[in-house]
């Protein structure tokens, strides 16, 4: 089911995720209603707090290069996910479902390594120098309450807010 997304400055985008506990059906309707969701609106990458859901769950499907498919198999589900390794720094142009429409270049680390949770319960290990790494470290930022455009300068900051309120009669 695909389930509405939660557009910046709603204040739960603000909430702190929780530790998922319980690894079963309710879980699983989770994680496939976020995939459902993520690919009506184009998105590579989503988590749970996006849909409402303050729990420490994030997919991310970055699209076939011949072709530009994302099929369901080829979906990351991470649940509880952990930074063990974090090195090096990058500049990738971002953007998020939850801000449409609005790509802003943001320094990250350039590897990281992430121990996580399957959809199981299952730990497992994933690792990336790659537009995989920008993509955890984004999504894992959307766990803790935050989103992209807190990385901007101060300058940048309030000129974003600015057209925001514009664009949105806010
Ligand atoms: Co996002």
């Amino acid at each position: 089911m695909v389930r509405e997304i939660l557009i910046y400055p709603d204040k739960r985008l603000q909430i702190l995720s929780e530790e998922v506990k319980a690894f079963d059906a309710t879980l699983h309707t989770l994680l496939d209603d976020m995939y459902e969701t993520m690919i009506a609106r184009k998105g590579v990458g989503l988590a749970a707090i996006q849909i409402g859901i303050p729990q420490r769950v994030l997919i991310i499907n970055l699209p076939h290069d011949e072709d530009g498919t994302q099929p369901k198999e080829n979906t990351l589900e991470v649940i509880n996910p952990l930074f063990l390794v974090e090195e090096g720094t990058t500049t990738y142009q971002e953007g998020c479902l939850s801000l449409p429409n609005i790509y802003e270049d943001v320094k990250r680390f350039k590897y990281v390594k992430v121990e996580y949770q399957d959809r199981y319960g299952n730990k497992q290990m994933v690792e990336s120098d790659d537009f995989l790494a920008i993509a955890l470290q984004h999504e894992i930022e959307h766990l803790n309450g935050h989103v992209f455009i807190e990385n901007l300068s101060f300058i940048k900051r309030k000129k974003f807010e600015k057209e925001w309120r514009k664009k949105y009669k806010l």
